[in-house]
């Protein structure tokens, strides 16, 4: 693989993306790693991440010069540009002044544009996204300069001997006009590396890698609708076959059409074993009367659990019936490569995140993790899944919380609130899908406010009715979010329609609040 190293800034993952984008395969390693690892791990080229603002403050991570000996190419970005300038003797001056978004470069020298294996077919002066404190002043000895820019005199160095390379300028983002340029001809040119990552051989390197794991033993899968359970059970049945059985807990807390989805659309594009559980009363005489919002999530995983627990016992008596001597000692889970960075990801990596999914289920259940998708980002994700045959409904699905409408009803859950927001909500949804919008936003949770009512007017008559909240995002990873601005016309067709087909609505709302400080969800 291409090794990001990450120096603790938000950039590795956007930098691993870009890398196989390019079709080169690129995993994220942590700067603390040593090298003796990182050799360990054959890599094909490395890229240093950017990271703190200065390679001179307390505790900033250094690169161990020693990782220039494996004769490995390396490109630094940003501040692993400055690591590695320091690493190779290079003069990295504390300039006290920032060089802070867009930037113009110009390339050096005037055959500039041919003779640079790194800026190859990128204009002499372009507009690059920079931040950075630093400066790198003087090239370690063998590199040569090939850009400037007025707040750093080397804003990007070449040494195509030992296939050094680095930028000043983040070449990842979208505001640098030439950056996967700069990266391709990083891998292609500098690394001299194929683009042979592609969604086609990580659907056979994945397919080969599930029936070794598994050998001729069962597997269960629980779906829940979303595109990455969808996608990981339509991988496991090409790789086994009826060797694998899928669940779906059906909890009443799911849109207009989305158990449909499951059990006709999912099952006639993959052909797979499904076993459909009908939990409705179950689950809603659970959340009878509960309306804090941390309870409901609680009750509705803990439900979830319950019901997923007997129905794998089924499918593992129902299979014993049938004298399939082979116990059911597999479970499929559609976790993801950022989901295995943040949570350390074994390479013991810098932030912990708690993940809140319905599908989490307890250590102690007796089950070996059947991970097929635990290397892509979502975007692999999605068209693995379109490589698979899976509708498109379901591979670009948004993001849609576990614990469903239960979280998306301020207040006590019941089936009339639900059978209520469900039918707002698919006109919502309705309404963005035909004005084209679905790309352009992340999700448009649609909140029923139950507790809470309004006086209105309709006919002749007074109403006492409950709002609508729309809650459209636009977001990159959910982590961080802003308003999505919808046009007028789309906000008043939606309005006019939920007011006028919805009964008990009589006021919808429209949410102005970015993340932070408000969360994506209202519960
Ligand atoms: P918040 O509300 O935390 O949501 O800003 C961030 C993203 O996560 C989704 N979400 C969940 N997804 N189980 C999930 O699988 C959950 O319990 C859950 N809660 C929120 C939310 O829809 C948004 O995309």
């Amino acid at each position: 693989p291409v090794l990001v190293v990450d120096f603790g800034a938000q950039y590795a993952q956007l930098i691993a993306r870009r890398v196989r984008e390019a079709n080169v395969y690129s995993e994220i390693v942590p700067s603390t790693m040593s090298v003796e690892r990182i050799q360990a791990k054959n890599p094909a080229a490395i890229v240093l991440s950017g990271g703190p603002s200065s390679v001179y403050a307390d505790g900033a991570p250094q690169v161990d010069p020693k990782l220039f000996d494996l004769g490995v190419p390396v490109l630094g970005i940003c501040y692993g540009f400055q690591a590695m300038a320091v690493a190779l003797g290079g003069d990295v001056a504390k300039t006290g002044l920032r060089e802070y978004g867009g930037t113009r470069v110009d390339v050096v020298g005037d055959g500039g544009l041919a003779s640079s294996t790194l800026l190859q077919g990128t204009p002499q002066e372009q507009s690059v996204w920079m931040s950075h404190g630093d400066a790198v002043h003087a090239a370690p000895a063998g590199f040569t300069v090939i850009a400037e820019s007025s707040g750093s005199p080397v804003a990007a160095f070449e040494d195509d001997e030992r296939a050094f390379y680095g930028v000043q300028w983040h070449p990842e983002v979208k505001h640098t006009a030439f950056g996967q340029q700069v990266l391709t001809n990083f891998l292609y040119h500098g690394a001299k590396l194929p683009p042979a990552w592609t969604m086609g051989n990580v659907i056979e390197e994945q397919v080969a890698k599930v029936r070794e794991q598994v050998g001729s033993g069962r597997v269960i899968c629980a779906l829940s609708g979303g595109v990455d359970s969808a996608v990981a059970a339509a991988l496991v049945q090409r790789a086994v076959g009826d060797q694998l059985t899928c669940v779906f807990v059906d909890h009443g807390l799911l849109r207009a059409g989305e158990a449909e989805q499951v059990e006709r659309d999912f099952v006639a594009a993959t052909g797979v074993k499904l076993k459909v559980v009908d939990a409705v009363d179950r689950f809603l005489g659970a959340l009878e009367g509960v309306s804090d919002p941390e309870e409901k999530r609680k009750i509705i995983g803990r439900e979830f659990i319950r019901v997923f627990e007997a129905a794998a016992r089924e499918v593992v008596e129902e299979a014993a019936e049938h004298g399939e001597g082979e116990p059911v000692r597999f479970l499929v889970q559609g976790t993801l490569y950022p989901d295995v960075v943040e949570s350390g990801g074994g390479e013991g990596a810098a932030n912990i995140k708690s993940h809140h999914n319905v599908g989490g289920l307890p250590d102690d259940l007796q089950f070996e993790l059947v991970e097929p998708l635990r290397t892509l980002f979502k975007d692999e994700v999605r068209a693995v899944g379109a490589e698979l045959g899976l509708p498109e409904e379901i591979v670009q699905r948004q993001p849609f919380p576990g614990p469903g409408l239960g979280i998306r009803i301020v207040g006590a859950v019941t089936q009339d609130r639900l059978e209520t927001l469900r039918a707002a909500d698919a006109i919502a949804r309705e309404e963005l899908t035909a004005a084209g919008l679905d790309r352009e936003i992340w999700q448009c949770p649609v909140v029923l406010l139950a507790d809470v009512r309004s006086v209105g007017v309709q006919g002749d008559g007074r109403t006492y009715g409950h709002p609508i909240v729309l809650r459209p995002v636009s977001s990159e990873d959910a982590m961080t979010a802003d308003w999505t601005r919808l046009p007028y016309d789309v906000l008043a067709r939606i309005s006019t329609r939920i007011t006028n087909e919805v009964a008990e609505v009589n006021r919808v709302v429209l949410d102005v609040t970015s993340k932070p400080p408000g969360t994506i969800e209202w519960e």
